[in-house]
């Protein structure tokens, strides 16, 4: 696959994911045109760039919004030449901001200059984000947001940070003052469009796309789609939290309050018992069941993790089994410190390998 048309899938990083290849591989061989593929823990959007790289429409669910946004970002098809008039068009719309978050995180992590760009472009992507051009450019923004710092000042608007999760204040402003860091003026709409270009010069053709925030666990969320022919994802892992917390610079440009929220509680699976959590795996093959075709394929990779004892293969097992469909053979996918594995982004304290597998069943 040519890697400039591949390229808007890497957009942002998200804390989860799973390898392109997956998801390609699964229907490269056996779609048919206008097949609808589904993803209900659509994560950044893999299984639908996936989808659109082969021309197949596609359904993305995910209960983050971080996720939803992102992955929205995969469907439409606009030039980096959009992106940056609709960048400098709310920049001239919104000339002031009215709500710049202050304190001694805001100052050290952002120029004055670019803090304040980025919350006229956060205000004005918040009144509305009905273009394409909208969404992708949201979908640029929050993968510029917070990176580690660059000698031409074209790759991210912050102080030095990770790229994949945002350093928490009172560890960031320790950091940045005993380096001496301070943020770089940045030149928001030049990053915009160095940004913009490398993701959107090559791209697949545009096809239809659902992306949803929602609960799948929900049969709320299923509510008028199309009939589904392939489904391909991941679930959480049994144990496997997925840790908003560090993703809340990226939550805040969503809308969300310029604080981390420690009390937040996990809106994911209840991970209290292998049984409870195999009983929510089943509530989402049921509710997907119902939206699919008599033929259809589930494909599903699941892994576990070290530090509970349980088998993944068996509880996805079970899980599949409760909701009727019919296993017809699980692949090993390797372990999740192969590299780019989807568990490998959780596991970077850790050592031991784990292994993934990927489910095939059919409806
Ligand atoms: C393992 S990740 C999927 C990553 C995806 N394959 C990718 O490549 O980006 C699992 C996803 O499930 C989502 N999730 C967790 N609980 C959910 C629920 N109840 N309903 C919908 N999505 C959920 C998480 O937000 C996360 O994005």
């Amino acid at each position: 696959m040519n890697h400039f048309a591949t390229a808007l899938n890497a957009v942002c990083p998200y804390y989860t994911m799973f390898p392109l290849e997956f998801p390609l591989g699964v229907l490269a061989r056996r779609r048919q045109p206008k097949q609808w593929v589904l993803d209900p823990f659509c994560g950044r959007g893999t299984t639908t760039f996936a989808a659109r790289l082969l021309g197949l429409p596609s359904v993305g669910l995910d209960s983050n919004p971080l996720a939803a946004a992102l992955a929205a970002a995969k469907v439409p098809r606009v030039s980096a030449r959009q992106v940056l008039a609709t960048a400098r068009y709310i920049l001239h719309q919104h000339p002031e901001a009215s709500d710049i978050p202050r304190g001694a995180f805001w100052r050290y992590v952002y120029n004055p200059t670019t803090l304040g760009q980025l919350c006229r472009l956060r205000e004005g992507l918040l009144e509305s984000r009905d273009t394409e051009a909208r969404i992708v450019l949201r979908a640029i923004l929050l993968g510029a947001l917070h990176g580690p710092l660059s000698q031409n000042g074209t790759s991210y608007f912050s102080n030095q940070c990770p790229r994949t999760y945002a350093p928490k204040p009172r560890y960031a402003l320790n950091f940045w003052k005993s380096r001496g860091l301070t943020p770089p003026r940045v030149d928001v709409p030049r990053v915009i469009q160095s940004r913009a270009i490398r993701y959107l010069r090559e791209q697949p053709s545009a096809v239809n796309g659902i992306l949803r925030v929602g609960d799948a666990r929900s049969l709320h969320a299923y509510a008028d789609l199309p009939p589904i022919s392939y489904v391909i994802t991941s679930p959480p892992y049994y144990g496997m939290r997925t840790y908003r917390q560090d993703q809340w610079l990226r939550h805040w440009f969503l809308g969300e309050p310029a604080a981390v929220d420690y009390s937040a509680k996990d809106t994911d699976f209840a991970h209290s018992s292998p049984d409870a959590f195999i009983r929510q795996l089943a509530d989402v093959w049921k509710n997907v069941r119902g939206v699919c075709k008599r033929d259809a394929m589930l494909v599903v990779r699941f892994g576990g993790i070290h530090d509970r004892k349980c088998d993944p293969v068996a509880m996805l097992k079970e899980s599949l089994s409760l909701a009727n469909w019919n296993l017809v053979t699980i692949r090993s996918a390797g372990t999740a410190l192969d590299g780019r594995r989807q568990a490998s982004q959780f596991l970077e304290t850790t050592k031991t390998p784990r292994l993934e597998y990927d489910f095939y069943a059919i409806r």
